[in-house]
């Protein structure tokens, strides 16, 4: 398997990352997870501005162009044969001698690779349970940090208690998932906490928020409080890798008869389509 290192293809055992890497040492970076059907990137042009917004709202400079990178995660795809699958792509600081402050100077580092991952079916299909937990991270959801410590201990938690995901809420604002966007749908408005800093404007929300225009769904972009959520008729999370998988349960409590909703299986369908 090919890895992109900066602007070079490796392979795997080549790669070697310097214990005072900034990534390493301080999650001084950020990424993307892009998706891979039928051999194309998918949304590959939000995918990159979104990484480079990142990289820029942290003062980190990717060093190449965004046609040049392109490029290089086509080319990466297309050396791993990787068909149905995604692209994991992060940039760091660098590495320097550990402080906290920026260094004087280092250079960003560059690391890429595919993976082969099959559309979640059964669960886009059957939906999952889900959990409250308390959004403990910082006010910088924004950006797509590879500080993750509070995402993860989130999702643990979650999966801890055999759920699937994890429905974070500040106070009784619920925000996100620990990776990825949450809705609700309720008498055929859907509900979904606006893009601030307090989320990831996810490229399947931006996507769903398309549909819900196509479809002739009407979206309000305003927070849901937990109870308002068990209130809804159907919930929903989105992702790259999950695209739109229905939650019927938030910690114990059925949500609608429990089981897809049928505007959650309509927007599925449209979003399948633009697949194709
Ligand atoms: N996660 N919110 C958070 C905190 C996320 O980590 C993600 C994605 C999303 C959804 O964004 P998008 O639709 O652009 O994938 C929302 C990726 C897939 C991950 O970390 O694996």
């Amino acid at each position: 398997e090919w890895i992109l290192h900066n602007d070079e293809f490796i392979q795997e055992d080549k790669l070697t990352i310097s214990k005072e890497d900034r990534g390493y040492q301080f999650g001084d970076g950020i990424y993307e997870v892009i998706r891979v059907y039928g051999g194309d990137l998918y949304t590959a042009k939000e995918h990159i501005d979104r990484f480079y917004d990142s990289a820029e709202k942290v003062k980190i400079v990717v060093p190449y162009t965004k046609d040049v990178f392109h490029k290089l995660m086509y080319d990466l795809v297309e050396k791993n044969e990787i068909n149905n699958g995604q692209v994991y792509v992060q940039i760091t600081r660098g590495s320097y001698v550990r402080q906290h402050q920026f260094p004087a100077d280092s250079t960003p580092v560059v690391v890429g690779y595919t993976k082969t991952v099959e559309r979640p079916l059964e669960l886009m299909r059957n939906g999952v349970r889900a959990k409250f937990i308390e959004d403990m991270r910082w006010l910088r959801c924004d950006i797509k940090s590879l500080n993750l410590l509070g995402n993860v201990m989130a999702k643990q938690e979650a999966h801890e208690s055999g759920c699937f995901e994890a429905v974070l809420h500040r106070s009784e604002m619920i925000t996100e998932g620990s990776s990825s966007n949450m809705y609700g749908i309720k008498e055929n408005v859907l509900y979904t906490h606006p893009a601030t800093n307090l989320i990831l404007d996810g490229i399947t929300r931006r996507t769903i928020l398309e549909l819900c225009a196509e479809l002739g769904i009407n979206v309000q972009q305003t927070p849901m409080t937990k109870d308002q959520a068990l209130q809804m008729d159907e919930f929903f999370m989105s992702s790259t890798t999950a695209e739109i998988i229905p939650l019927i349960d938030i910690d114990g409590s059925k949500i609608g008869d429990g089981t897809r909703g049928a505007l959650t299986e309509k927007l599925q369908k449209a979003f399948e389509a633009r697949l194709n």
